[in-house]
């Protein structure tokens, strides 16, 4: 496995999933993980990721030198090479001119980070830095250089260390990924056993080991995450799984049909299905505020989850699709946040009920969560589903939620669904919905005057939900979802497309 030591980047995850592609292992940890961890873990090659500091701060973050006598390749990216040139003496300064976008690198010696790179060989890289080495350190050997960097990549082969000045993680270094898989493989002779049948087997494994003969419960959701949280788990484990789904009365139209006929009858998974929508519904009534809303459905949906669960009998897990993001961001150098938004994350319920946690998917990321769902025979009209909020429409529906005007947005979501399907766009798409708002027109329906609803549809293009841009759909597909919503969809007379972007708008209204 490759350990790579968080000192704080905005890169460091990419650094996580370029090493995974190259079908390596990884795992990311703060910068300052003990030695005796470190040891534990038996990297075969550790990268120290780049940071926003300066090496020559006061308080700048360090790794332990005696990382060095781990005798293990080490390779510093940005910031970590200014640590790993800091260790052998050289001074890193504050450049004249700071460099922040691409720059033009020249390989001065291709024997191993570069091989296949030719010496001479002119490349893009992606520089993003205010600080640069003034000295090459004692014992190493400069690599590459750039105009702006004299020293853009150096090496100390006698203790295999290797520092980079520029990211080879983002896309906008097109040779990167060469450049780190000479790291992993020609350095650090890494093993490419990082694949999903490998890691189907041992998890499987490692659930067996870890529940024996108890039961798990699963709260499923039809989402990504619990659904393959499930089947690996089923996999592993067969009937000693029961699942429970929750439908709270503000899903998709035909959602728990669809789930149990997939999950349940295709995959036979044992499946309490809970019809409790009414109470939700009951516990919505007057509530406008959305935070309000979802705590609402956060504590019902806990209640609801807790009596099912209780009923169980020998059940000692509650399995939860916690992901890698998730188990990041609570240990890594920003410090702990560990704000998941989900209600789906029922917490709280663990200690409650005594429940231990098996999180099989927490050293995965969201694609190759859906890779995972695809080896497990999870058909891709399910694992390459637009994400769907745990509030549900409950946050679609601006004003209180009723039955009613559930049942209005339900119409217009599957219609808008079928024709961007029918129109070749869904998988384009990062999420599509629609929300109803709390405004009514003046329409003219033949002869007669409306006075009725507003519904706004938004479809958004983005690769995490943390930015995202507004899909630029074809107008005649515009044109098809409104005239179909207006004619079949009673309640609404007019039609609008949100055109913004976020930031500043968020992906939700509400
Ligand atoms: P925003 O609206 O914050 O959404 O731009 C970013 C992503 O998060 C989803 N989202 C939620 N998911 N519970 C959830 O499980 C919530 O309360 C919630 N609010 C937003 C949203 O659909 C998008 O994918």
């Amino acid at each position: 496995m490759i350990l790579i030591l968080d000192f704080g980047s905005q890169y460091t995850q990419l650094i996580a999933r370029r090493v995974r592609e190259a079908h390596v292992y990884c795992e990311l940890h703060p910068y300052n993980l003990p030695l005796e961890k470190i040891r534990a873990l038996a990297p075969e090659g550790i990268i120290f990721s780049g940071g926003p500091a300066s090496v020559y701060q006061a308080d700048a973050p360090l790794s332990d030198p005696d990382i060095a006598t781990l005798g293990v390749p080490l390779l510093g990216i940005c910031y970590g090479m200014g640590v790993l040139a800091r260790e052998d003496g050289a001074r890193t300064a504050r450049a004249a001119a700071r460099e922040f976008g691409p720059a033009e690198l020249v390989v001065d010696d291709d024997s191993d980070l570069f091989q296949g790179f030719g010496v001479g060989h002119k490349t893009p890289v992606w520089m993003s830095h205010g600080d640069r080495l003034e000295e090459i350190p004692r014992g190493w050997t400069v690599l590459a250089h750039s105009a702006n960097s004299p020293i853009a990549a150096l090496a100390d082969r006698a203790r295999r260390r290797y520092a980079i000045q520029f990211h080879p993680e983002v896309v906008h270094t097109p040779r990167g990924r060469e450049l780190l898989e000479n790291f992993l493989f020609r350095i650090c002779h890494a093993r490419a056993d990082w694949t999903m049948e490998n890691f189907i087997e041992a998890e499987c494994a490692r659930i067996r080991a870890r529940v024996g003969a108890a039961g798990v419960v699963c709260g499923l959701s039809g989402g990504v995450d619990s659904t393959v949280t499930a089947a690996l788990i089923h996999r592993a484990i067969g009937d000693q799984l029961t699942c429970i789904f929750v439908d709270n009365g503000v899903l998709r139209r035909d959602e728990a049909t669809r789930v149990m006929e997939v999950l349940g009858a295709a995959f036979h998974f044992r499946i309490k299905a809970v019809d409790a929508g009414a109470r939700f519904l009951q516990r919505l009534a007057g509530i406008t505020d959305p935070e309000e809303k979802r705590r609402a459905i956060g504590a019902t949906f806990i209640a609801v989850f807790e009596e099912e669960a209780r009923q169980l009998r020998d059940v000692e897990f509650l399995a939860q699709g916690t992901l890698y993001p998730d188990v990041i961001e609570s240990v890594s150098f920003k410090g702990p946040s560990q704000t998941i938004k989900s209600h789906h994350n029922v917490g709280g319920l663990p200690e409650r009920m005594r429940l231990k946690l098996v999180e099989p998917l927490r050293e995965l990321f969201k694609d190759e969560v859906r890779t995972l769902g695809g080896a497990l025979g999870i058909p891709a009209s399910l694992t390459g589903r637009h994400p769907f909020p745990g509030p549900g429409l409950a946050i679609r529906i601006l004003g209180e939620v009723t039955a009613a005007r559930v049942a209005i947005v339900q119409a217009a979501d599957a219609i808008m669904h079928e024709e961007i399907r029918a129109a070749g766009w869904y998988d384009r798409i990062w999420q599509s919905f629609c929300v109803l708002l709390p405004v009514k027109t003046v329409g003219v329906m033949g002869d007669e005057r409306t006075y009725e609803h507003v519904l706004a549809v938004r479809a958004v293009e983005s690769v995490d939900g943390m930015t995202a841009d507004w899909s630029r759909l074809p107008y005649e597909l515009l044109a098809r979802i409104s005239s179909r919503v207006i004619n079949e969809v009673s309640g609404v007379n007019r039609v609008v497309y949100d055109i913004s972007s976020k930031p500043p708008a968020t992906i939700e209204w509400e």
